[in-house]
C-alpha cells in the first residue's frame, strides 16, 4: 500500500515539495484496535505545527519512515477490537497519510447519520472544537454578539453557526478574501464578514459592530486577538483557540495585550479540544440533526487522491483554503 512520508525534516513551514508517496507493508492489527481502509484524510493546521515538533511535545514523524499524521474517517479491513468489525465505519485521529492505517482510538460512526466525509469536518475534530468552545467555554446564547476569525473554516464557520442556533443576537466574521466572506455570509449564514485583507477593514468591522462583542473567539494570531478585544464589552469571554498565523512564524511571539484584558475586565477561555473527546459521541447526534434541519453546513476544499495531499496542505499552510481541507483517499 502507499503512504506519503517527510523527505527530510523540516526547517521552514512545508510545502508540497517535502513529501514524499512510497510503497510501505500493510499495517499490522495492534491490541486493540483495527487496521481500515482510508476513504476520506482530514488536513488541519496542527499538523503543520507537529511537523515542525511545535504541537503540545508531540514528536514529528521520522523522515522517510513514518506517514504523516492525521485523522481518517476510514472502514474496518480488520479488528482485534471488542466493538469493531470488518466493514464498519470508523474516525479516529491517530491516522495517517496513507491508504491503509492501524488504529488504536476509533469511534464507530453511523453512516445513515450524515455524509461520511461531514466527519472530518463539522461533525469532526474542527467541529466539537467550535462546539467546545461556544456552548462549554463561552456559553453562548440569546443576546450575545459573537466575533470570530478564520472565520471561512471549518471551526471558525461551525462558530458562528452554532452561536446562532444557541441564539446569539449578531454573529460577524472576519476572514482574508472577498470569496470567503461570500461563503461565510451567503452559505453559513453570518450577519458581516469582514476581508482584513480588503483596504478600510478596520473601518468595516467597527461598522459591522455597532454593539460591542461579547463573545470573541480567536483562531489565528495575538494580532487579530488585539483588534477583536479592542471592540470587547466589558467582562466579555474570549475563547482562545488557536493560532493559525504563528505556528510556522519564527521568532519571539507576539505579546498579548494585558492592558486590554484588564481594562473590558475580560474572561479568557484557554480551549483544547481533547478535554471535549468524551463528549464527541454527543455532539455528533446533535449536530447531524442541526445538518438534516439546514441550520448548520460546511463547505469543503476537497480533492481526490492520496497523491493530492500535499499540495492542498501546502495551500492550508498558505491560508489559501476556501473552507475544510479533506482528501478523498478512496471511494466510498
Ligand atoms: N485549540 C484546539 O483544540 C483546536 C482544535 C482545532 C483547531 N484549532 C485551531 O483553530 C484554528 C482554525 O482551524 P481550522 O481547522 O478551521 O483551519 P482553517 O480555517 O481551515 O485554516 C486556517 C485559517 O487561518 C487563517 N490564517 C491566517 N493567517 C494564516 C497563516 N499565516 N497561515 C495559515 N493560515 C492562516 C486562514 O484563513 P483567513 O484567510 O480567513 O485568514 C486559514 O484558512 C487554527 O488555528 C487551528 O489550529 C484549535
Amino acid at each position: 500500500m502507499k503512504q506519503i512520508v517527510l523527505r527530510q525534516a523540516l526547517t521552514a513551514k512545508p510545502v508540497g515539495a517535502d513529501f514524499a508517496m512510497v510503497e510501505a507493508e500493510r499495517p499490522a492489527c495492534p491490541e486493540g484496535g483495527v487496521v481500515a481502509r482510508v476513504v476520506h484524510l482530514s488536513l488541519d493546521p496542527y499538523v503543520g505545527a507537529r511537523l515542525r515538533g511545535r504541537h503540545m511535545g508531540e514528536a514529528p514523524p521520522r523522515p522517510g519512515i513514518d506517514p504523516i499524521p492525521g485523522a481518517v474517517v476510514a472502514q474496518v479491513i480488520e479488528s482485534r477490537s471488542a466493538g469493531l468489525a470488518p466493514g464498519d465505519w470508523v474516525h479516529a485521529m491517530d491516522g495517517a497519510w496513507a491508504e491503509e492505517v492501524a488504529l488504536k482510538a476509533a469511534r464507530k460512526l453511523d453512516a445513515a447519520l450524515a455524509p461520511l466525509a461531514a466527519h472530518a469536518g463539522v461533525l469532526g475534530m474542527p467541529g466539537l472544537t467550535a462546539w467546545a468552545g461556544m456552548t462549554q467555554l463561552a456559553q453562548v446564547g440569546p443576546g450575545d454578539v459573537v466575533l470570530v476569525d478564520a472565520a471561512a473554516g471549518p471551526v471558525g464557520g461551525t462558530v458562528g453557526q452554532i452561536a446562532r442556533i444557541k441564539g446569539a443576537k449578531r454573529v460577524v466574521g472576519i476572514a482574508g478574501g472577498a470569496e470567503k466572506c461570500r461563503l461565510v455570509t451567503d452559505v453559513y449564514g453570518f450577519d458581516a464578514c469582514i476581508d482584513y485583507k480588503a483596504e478600510g477593514w478596520r473601518e468595516a468591522l467597527a461598522a459591522a459592530l455597532p454593539k460591542p462583542v461579547t463573545v470573541l473567539f480567536e483562531n489565528v494570531s495575538v494580532a487579530m486577538l488585539t483588534v477583536g478585544m479592542g471592540h470587547l464589552a466589558a467582562y466579555g469571554r474570549v475563547v482562545l483557540c488557536g493560532l493559525a498565523d504563528q505556528y510556522q512564524a519564527d521568532g519571539a511571539p507576539a505579546a498579548i495585550p494585558a492592558g486590554l484584558i484588564i481594562g473590558k475586565r475580560a474572561k479568557l477561555l484557554g480551549l483544547v479540544v481533547y478535554d471535549f473527546y468524551p463528549a464527541w459521541d454527543g455532539y455528533v447526534q446533535e449536530a447531524a440533526g442541526w445538518l438534516k434541519e439546514g441550520r448548520l453546513t460546511i463547505a469543503e476544499d476537497r480533492v481526490e487522491g492520496l497523491a493530492a495531499a500535499p499540495a492542498l496542505f501546502e495551500r492550508l499552510m498558505n491560508g489559501a483554503n476556501v473552507g475544510k481541507a479533506v482528501v478523498t483517499v478512496s471511494p466510498e
